[in-house]
């Protein structure tokens, strides 16, 4: 490399001024594969460089990045800093009970950890390209055994440890993992939850899963099904602590990562190697404006995606020190997170808006008792953080001296793709601002028009790839192409809704299909229906998004009965479809208010109208829109008339 690009890629990487945010983001829409090419030469280690920056085959909706590169992600986020910072913490891991220490782990010894887990799941016969499961709470095997899989080749598939026994299995077989790494139990608050238990019962419905590595936590009996089932501790024991990164091509898997959609069963997000790893670095880079002596706290659960790249992933290609929270902001009391920022000193503070307005709620003692005066930065991410949440944020846990960085993304974007850029961007309440470089947001009106120009608003499409960005749905690729591609012909759909300001800043204003965020949380309307109409005096059901106080969105449910149903209490009734979806899916999906009905309106061709159910619900009735293609108007009236 000319000495003159490495110049050039080192203050690409690090985007310290607005001028020099402008300068890039031009340069980055005026050639994106120059761009992203300048970045991935210089700040990663590549066992052979790309052929071809960027293959698009727009007609298929197939992208590759990095063509022909070769590499292995652990050594660009472990083994490359062992030279420079191998006695720097990589990890600290704050357990659920502060009483218990918490641990410092270095980059030297996660090299030991993640190479040894590499080996036990070679020694079970996981090989590259192989599945793997993991359900695991947020304790350090988790990290350990994601990079192990990356160490050599598997694939691996992060169940959140909420979801239920039924979700699991169906990930299980979807993505056809051939073992699956869990827990005896976890700790959450005050409670214990019997992981082991849902394994064992989904377990019973995965006729291609061969093994179950079981790590000690909770230190609770478990039930053992002999030749399927081992302690982790003991595998570990047998284990070599080295092991050579497997050769990996940019396009290789890295994982897969299920999320719902507004129809169908939960969709398997597969993100490859090269283009993931580029992408996560550089955007936590920016955005946290990561400094060497820094601690980094993203409080999502590993999970979901937040955790996947900003706990795992960026911070560590960065070689930065990540916070990996094991509990719950409500325990032991409500300070649990300004307590843990005070001992650990934590530079920058990442969590959701959910949070935020849970602990805002709370006498402002918990928040006045900590030292926060370590904080630079706070991060928002998951859903629109309201205008009150932004300011609470801003005054109490800022004190006025932090940016706030509002990040839009999804599990699809693999990383940041709207937000400010801390002590760059000037923040704005509410808005994500300016899309991160390398990123092309687009507003379109329904009929397919482009709408250009400022003070605008319309549906959220992005209209260049970009290298995070989820190569396809694991086995469906036609679900892929339909999903993200079929809206708006060449451009990739988002689900969102934006508006743009007067100056270009961009204010996500939320789901335009059938997906509700509850809690930060994505979920698809669709299955959950699924679920409760398997109940036996249930006919159909329509599930919409309303306001909620704290979690931004709630679900509300509108049912209607079979005759042997309609003799039956609610209120038992009630409970029942709660249970079932929490059976099927998690407790996460379970309905704030379920309101039994006598039909549903629907227009005359069997749709139902969630428009207008979702107008119900929100108490938003003044203007219904257009209802002139219902069925059945009357309807309307009696729904609305009683509504929860
Ligand atoms: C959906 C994606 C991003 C990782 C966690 C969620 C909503 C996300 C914001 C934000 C407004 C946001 C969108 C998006 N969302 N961040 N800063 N402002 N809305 O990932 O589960 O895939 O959900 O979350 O609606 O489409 P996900």
């Amino acid at each position: 490399m000319t000495s003159s690009l490495k110049v050039l890629a080192d203050s690409y990487y690090n985007i310290d001024s607005l001028e020099k945010y402008i300068d890039v983001y031009r340069i980055s829409k005026q050639d994106p594969e120059d761009f992203w090419s300048t970045i991935a030469t210089n700040n990663f280690h590549w066992r052979k460089t790309w052929d071809k920056v960027l293959e698009w085959d727009k007609k298929e909706s197939k992208v590759e990045w990095f063509k022909n590169a070769k590499l292995n992600i652990t050594e660009n986020c472990i083994d490359r800093h062992l030279r420079t910072r191998g006695e720097k913490t990589a990890i600290i891991f704050e357990p659920n009970d502060p009483k218990e220490k918490a641990q410092h782990i270095s980059y030297n010894e996660l090299a030991q950890h993640v190479n040894r887990m590499a080996n036990v799941l070679k020694n079970n016969g996981i090989k590259k390209g192989d599945k793997v499961c993991i359900y695991l709470p947020m304790i350090p095997a988790l990290t350990y055994t994601m990079l192990a899989c990356a160490r050599i080749g598997a694939i691996h598939s992060v169940v959140f440890a909420g979801f239920s026994s039924k979700a699991l299995s169906s990930r299980i077989n979807d993505a056809d993992c051939k073992l699956i790494v869990t827990a005896d139990g976890s700790y959450r608050g005050s409670k214990t939850v019997d992981l082991k238990k849902i394994v064992d019962e989904a377990l019973l419905d995965t006729p291609n899963l061969e093994t179950c590595l079981v790590a000690k936590r909770i230190h609770d009996k478990v039930e053992w099904v002999e030749g399927r089932d081992k302690w982790l501790h003991e595998e570990l024991m047998n284990a070599s602590s080295e092991c050579e990164a497997e050769e990996m091509d940019a396009e290789d898997p890295l994982f897969i990562l299920y999320t719902s959609g507004s129809t169908g069963t939960p969709k398997g997000m597969v993100h490859t190697t090269a283009g993931y790893m580029v992408f996560t670095a550089f955007t936590f880079k920016n955005v946290f404006q990561y400094k060497n002596d820094d601690v980094y706290w993203c409080t999502a659960d590993i999970g979901w995606i937040t955790g996947h790249s900003y706990i795992v992933y960026g911070p560590l290609a960065n070689g930065a020190t990540t916070v990996m929270f094991e509990g719950v902001p409500s325990y032991p009391d409500y300070g649990r997170f300004w307590d843990v920022i005070d001992k650990h000193k934590v530079s920058q503070f990442y969590t959701a808006p959910t949070a935020i307005r849970a602990l805002a709620k709370q006498d402002l003692s918990f928040v006045d008792e900590h030292d926060l005066s370590s904080l630079k930065i706070l991060g928002s991410v998951g859903e629109p953080i309201n205008e009150e949440a932004w300011h609470w944020y801003n005054d109490h846990i800022g004190k006025k001296k932090c940016p706030i960085v509002d990040t839009w993304w999804q599990t699809e974007t693999g990383g940041i793709m709207i937000s400010p850029i801390p002590y760059v961007t000037p923040t704005k309440p509410t808005y994500a601002t300016l899309p991160i470089p390398g990123i092309q947001p687009v507003l379109m009106e329904a009929n397919g028009v482009e709408i250009k120009g400022n003070q605008v608003d319309g549906k959220l499409c992005i209209a260049y790839p970009w290298p995070g960005m989820a190569r396809t749905v694991y086995n469906n690729h036609e679900r892929y192409k339909e999903t993200y591609f079929s809206t708006f012909p060449g451009l990739y759909f988002t689900g969102d809704g934006a508006l743009r300001d007067e100056v270009g800043y961009y204010r996500i204003t939320g789901r335009v299909d059938d997906v509700v965020i509850v809690s930060g949380h994505n979920l698809g309307t669709a299955p959950i229906e699924d679920a409760i109409n398997e109940h036996q005096a249930i006919a159909e059901s329509a599930i919409v998004g309303f306001p909620h106080e704290i979690k931004g969105s709630a679900l509300y449910g509108y049912v209607t009965l079979k005759d042997e149903g309609s003799k039956r209490d609610h209120d038992n009734l009630r409970k029942e479809i709660n249970q079932l979806i929490t059976a099927k899916i998690g407790p996460i999906a379970k309905l704030d208010k379920i309101q039994f009905v006598n039909s549903l309106p629907k227009t005359r061709s069997g749709k139902i109208m969630r428009r207008i159910l979702r107008k119900i619900a929100s108490r938003d009735t003044e203007n219904m829109g257009d209802t002139s293609t219902l069925l059945n108007p009357d309807v309307v009236e009696e729904i609305n008339k009683n509504v929860l």
